[in-house]
């Protein structure tokens, strides 16, 4: 079996953050999210896995090298528009040839392993396999209509759900999906949609069938998921620290990294500082990711993530919820005169008090 981890896409719903980086290179608790992807296909026992890549190319590229560090073999795959899932699939056909595969969407995170999910595909031989999840919110997903465990229906954002059970970026396919995205018409939004590949399957006759997923899932394609997926991997943080603490005050599960200084701070787990931090007479709070080489001073950051490079100081107001990208400067203190002064990129946001 292969796997086929797509890395491409437009990323819309992380601007601005993905102007300028691959959103599956975002960090949760200081990891790109597409390793966590790697990682799971590598414990599946798969070690021939194709990367679908789009503009950020040569970004990703460099992030994950041959595969050589995961004890697999990447090969890398350009998709030159992105025209959708689906089309992802039938871009990937030279590559995949007549083998099944696992198809990974690269911007999201499961915990459970993908090893009994392979088993079973290998086993049971269905065309398909896909894998599916109880949400609260089925709305704002695609939904899987179940007889048993064979799926009879599959639909988009549905106003009336049949069920809970959303689909997860993940499934199994056998060369019959080539067929299905060959056959198939793009959607209201012009994209070959892989739910309607898949109900084509459905409709010939073939077998689809699915599996519940126990652990969590997400999707880190908007910010409210990100923060809820780094919220999630944080909760299992291993407390360690290689950094130097001066009147400093640790609660609860935290990771600092070497080289990184803590002077007057107060820090409440589960949280991760990266390596060549300074942080002066700050308050960390639970669920926030600090990358690398980040300077904080005086004041306040809580569930949210701060990528390398950034720097944050003087701010009266906690800051929560939000991502901060590379290099981000935020600076306060100027008593007066009470402005604001902004230099902010293409669909940035700010919530003021
Ligand atoms: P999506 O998050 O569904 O799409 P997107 O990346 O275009 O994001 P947005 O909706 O915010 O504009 O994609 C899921 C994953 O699949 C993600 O890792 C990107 C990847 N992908 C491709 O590789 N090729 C494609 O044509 C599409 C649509 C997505």
């Amino acid at each position: 079996m292969k796997a086929l981890i797509l890395a491409g896409g437009k990323g819309t719903r992380l601007r601005p953050i993905t102007f300028s980086m691959a959103k599956q290179l975002v960090p949760v608790a200081n990891k790109p999210v597409l390793f966590y992807g790697l990682e799971a296909v590598a414990e599946a026992g798969i070690r021939e896995v194709g990367i679908i890549v789009g503009d950020t190319a040569a970004e990703i590229q460099h992030a994950v090298g041959d595969g050589s560090r995961w004890g697999v073999q990447a090969t890398y795959i350009p998709q030159p528009e992105p025209l959708g899932l689906a089309h992802a699939v039938l871009t990937a056909e030279p590559f995949l040839q007549d083998e099944p595969f696992l198809m990974y969407l690269g911007d999201n995170l499961i915990t459970s392993s993908l090893k009994p999910l392979v088993e079973a595909f290998e086993q049971r031989q269905p065309n398909a396999l896909i894998l599916l999840a109880e949400v609260p919110n089925p709305q704002e997903f695609g939904v899987a209509e179940l007889q048993g465990e064979r799926v009879v229906r599959l639909i988009e954002k549905p106003k009336h759900p049949p069920s809970n059970l959303a689909l997860v970026g993940v499934y199994l396919f056998d060369k019959h999906i080539f067929e299905a995205a060959r056959a198939i018409k793009p959607s209201w939004r012009g994209e070959l949609e892989i739910t309607d590949a898949i109900q084509y399957l459905i409709d010939k006759g073939y077998a689809v069938e699915s599996q519940q997923i126990t652990g969590w899932w997400k999707d880190t394609g908007s910010l409210d998921a990100l923060l809820e997926a780094n919220r999630l991997v944080l909760e299992d943080l291993k407390p360690s620290n290689e950094g130097v603490l001066e009147a400093t005050q640790l609660h609860g599960r935290v990771s600092i990294g070497a080289g990184s200084v803590l002077k007057r701070c107060t820090v409440r787990g589960p949280a991760i500082i990266g390596a060549n931090c300074y942080l002066e007479d700050c308050y960390i709070g639970s669920f926030t990711a600090i990358g690398d080489g980040v300077r904080l001073v005086e004041c306040e950051i809580e569930y949210s993530i701060v990528l390398e490079g950034s720097s944050v100081e003087n701010i009266e107001t906690r800051i929560e919820g939000s991502l901060l990208g590379k290099n981000v400067s935020v600076r306060g203190g100027a008593k007066r005169p009470r402005t604001l002064r902004l230099m902010l990129g293409d669909s940035s946001l700010v919530e003021m008090p």
